[in-house]
């Protein structure tokens, strides 16, 4: 019996592809962008519309005000958040300007750091911030795309009221170690808020363990939850001292009592809400979530690990240029390949079914989720090498 059967045999998260008819039509190497659809999603979606149908306003008492609470407990216990301390958005960015609008970027505690390889969409909040007296300090890479803890470290000081970096760096899939990032921003007094975006749901992350103030992320990828829920934890040390500019109605104590101010906000995590939540969204979002907290983080990387170091073995072998990277406690759950003629490998392989993406600079990326098997580790590898070599041709 080859290694790679005894994988599969004793790989018990392999049994949750049932849950995900796409997984079984197409090989599946794109949770890092967009997470396979649960099945459950449609009953979710059936149900909600059957709700809005009979029950009409009614809804909202009998579950859908509740639903982004209980939502926000639910994935904020895959990260070790409290319950009560995550608040539901339309994604990252809302998120994030939500938190940020809460800050006041007045000297000499008006800096902002972040690094260079953060999401654009974040990076463009964050000079959007410049207008508001923010000083953006962003940390370069040094080499690559590698960004060093150390030079992260380095740049916080009394001046910063925000450390804003990922996790999971997007494009080369680089794990930081934020331990040393959050004891300094705490050392110096400023706020972290971290994008845990490439993080959670493939990587174990743990608020309280780690000490980090905010912490934002979404559904689309690795919680397979879809687009438009995105999550805000606010740690209860610095919730209090929180007033977001960025509000609306439903922060209010009491929201329906339509007070025209000013304004008095809920004491837990409907203080960072704004206007009506998205209902929908955050339903399609509920299955995913369930089954990530079910398995749990420690297994998901587990197997990851595994199945990344798989296909690391296989590009060597191959020829194919790995630049995420290759130490287990630097790398995320993507695996990053530079190779000639990205964008047409990448269309060609698409077009036969193989889910993958690129992104420009970096080339190809991959990953398996807990749903892949060890064989479809080693067809993906083949596939890949085919692709690329007939874009050369
Ligand atoms: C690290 C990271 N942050 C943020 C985003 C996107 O944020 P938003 O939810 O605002 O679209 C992505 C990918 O889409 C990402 O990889």
């Amino acid at each position: 019996m080859s290694e790679a059967t005894v994988e599969a045999k004793s790989d018990r998260l392999v049994e949750w592809r049932s849950e995900f008819p796409t997984v079984e039509s197409t090989l599946y190497f794109v949770s890092h962008s967009l997470g396979a659809m649960p099945r459950g999603v449609e009953d979710g979606l059936r149900s909600y519309v059957q709700t809005w149908k009979t029950r009409g306003i009614r809804a909202w008492d009998e579950g859908w005000f509740a639903l982004p609470t209980q939502i926000g407990d639910l994935v904020g216990g895959i990260f070790n958040a409290e319950p009560g301390t995550v608040s539901m958005h339309e994604n990252v960015t809302s998120a994030q300007a939500v938190a940020l609008s809460a800050v006041d970027f007045r000297p000499p505690r008006n800096r902002l750091v972040c690094t260079a390889e953060d999401f654009p969409s974040v990076l463009y909040l964050y000079e959007g911030l410049a207008r508001r007296g923010a000083e953006i300090v962003r940390v370069p890479a040094r080499s690559g795309r590698r960004i060093e803890e150390a030079d992260v470290v380095a740049a916080i000081d009394e001046r910063t009221a925000v450390v804003a970096v990922s996790h999971v760096l997007f494009r080369s899939a680089q794990l930081l170690d934020l331990a040393p990032i959050a004891r300094r921003a705490r050392e110096a007094g400023a706020l972290t808020l971290i994008d845990a975006y490439q993080a959670v749901g493939t990587v174990p992350v743990d608020v309280r363990a780690l000490g980090v103030d905010l912490l934002s992320g979404g559904s689309i990828k690795w919680l397979c939850g879809g687009p438009g829920a995105g999550y805000l934890y606010v740690s209860p040390r610095v919730r209090e001292r929180l007033e977001p500019a960025l509000t609306g109605w439903m922060a209010h104590e009491r929201p329906f009592d339509f007070d025209s101010g000013p304004m008095r906000r809920d004491g837990r995590a409907r203080r960072f809400w704004t206007g009506t939540p998205a209902i929908p969204a955050f339903v399609a979002a509920r299955s995913g979530y369930e089954i990530v907290a079910r398995i749990g983080a420690d297994a998901i990387r587990d197997k990851s690990l595994r199945q990344t170091g798989r296909m690391i073995a296989l590009a060597d072998d191959f020829g194919l240029r790995v630049t995420s990277p290759r130490e287990p406690s630097r790398r995320g759950g993507t695996v990053v390949l530079d190779v000639p003629n990205a964008e047409a490998a990448c269309t060609a392989l698409l077009a036969s079914d193989v889910l993958l993406d690129h992104r420009p600079g970096v080339g190809l990326r991959l990953a398996p989720h807990f749903y892949t098997r060890d064989d479809e580790v080693d067809l993906v590898m083949a596939r890949v090498r085919e692709a690329v070599q007939r874009a050369g041709a």
